[in-house]
């Protein structure tokens, strides 16, 4: 498995697993699981859920398909950002924990800004990762004036990863967030990187993808780990889509079909407000 260096050296998979709306629907659970466990067995050991997922489903859903292999695993989960106080940071974690039947998240990321100061939730995530609680903290859907902000902040240096929205169709952070995080060795967890499967079925795409010999969402996913420093969180609830998925790692983009992509989806020309979902 490709490997990606947090800033604090230690190393993660690149090709990690998302859990969006998992765990919502009883019919679908079973092969949701399946494809977790697949996806530790193939090298995938990162996964990504939180508390925000189904009122807390995805984190029970992912606590029954690492059950046993928790060692295993490199597990990320989120705040909310009304939860991110002082207190409210140390209860949610605590609630996540129980769901995930575990006594320590790997990565524990502030969901998205609110209306709470970015220095007491640093405080609170910091006073988590000194109680072994969590081993790192990072943060996601921050645009490049709340990192500058961040940084300043007692505790804001020491921010794991930013987690984006980030694949073919949406470039923007290229523009300046995305070498603003790269001079700090700050990795970026590129989430949606399929667009929500949207990518997968655009026509020009497609061709492109079938041109080359990959399926579209290989080479969705294989544009993305020509990055260093970015790791993919691709959601998918079925085994043969992971298997398939996974192929992305063995191929390697040449310049002429980056170049072709550009055409496909231009680079961004100028700054622009960040995307979320
Ligand atoms: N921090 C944030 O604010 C934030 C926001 C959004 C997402 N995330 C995280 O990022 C993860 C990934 O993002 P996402 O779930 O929004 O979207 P995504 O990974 O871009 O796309 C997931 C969709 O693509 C489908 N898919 C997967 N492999 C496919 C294939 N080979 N061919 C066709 N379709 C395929 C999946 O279907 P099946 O499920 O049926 O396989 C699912 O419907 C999330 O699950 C979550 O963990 C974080």
């Amino acid at each position: 498995m490709k490997s990606v260096t947090l800033p604090s050296g230690e190393q993660v998979p690149a090709f990690g697993q998302g859990t969006w709306y998992m765990g919502d629907d009883r019919a679908t659970r079973a092969e949701e699981i399946a494809t977790l466990r697949l996806g530790l067995d193939l090298g995938c050991t990162l996964i990504d859920t939180a508390e925000m997922y189904g009122d807390g489903r995805a984190e029970e859903l992912v606590a029954e398909a690492i059950a046993g292999r928790r060692h295993e695993v490199f597990l990320v989960s989120k705040v909310l950002p009304h939860h991110a106080t002082r207190r409210g940071a140390v209860a949610a974690c605590e609630k996540s924990l129980q769901r995930l039947k575990t006594d320590r998240i790997d990565l524990y990321l502030l969901h998205w800004r609110g209306n709470v100061p970015l220095a007491e939730t640093m405080e609170a995530l910091t006073a988590l990762a000194r109680a072994g609680k969590i081993r790192h903290y990072g943060v996601s859907n921050l645009d490049l004036t709340d990192m500058q902000e961040l940084w300043p902040v007692a505790g804001g240096e020491g921010v794991a990863v930013n987690q984006l929205l980030y694949n073919l169709s949406r470039r923007g952070i290229e523009w300046d967030l995305l070498p603003w995080l790269r001079e700090r060795r700050i990795p970026v967890m590129a989430y949606s990187p399929l667009e929500q499967g949207r990518l997968v079925k655009n026509a020009k795409f497609a061709a492109f993808a079938r041109r080359h010999g990959m399926t579209p969402a290989q080479a969705a996913l294989a544009w993305l780990l020509a990055n260093d420093d970015v790791i993919v969180i691709p959601k998918c609830a079925r085994r043969e889509r992971l298997k398939e998925n996974l192929g992305a790692l063995a191929h390697s983009l040449t310049a002429a079909q980056r170049a072709e992509l550009d055409r496909l989806f231009p680079p961004p020309a100028g700054p622009c407000p960040l995307e979320m979902l």
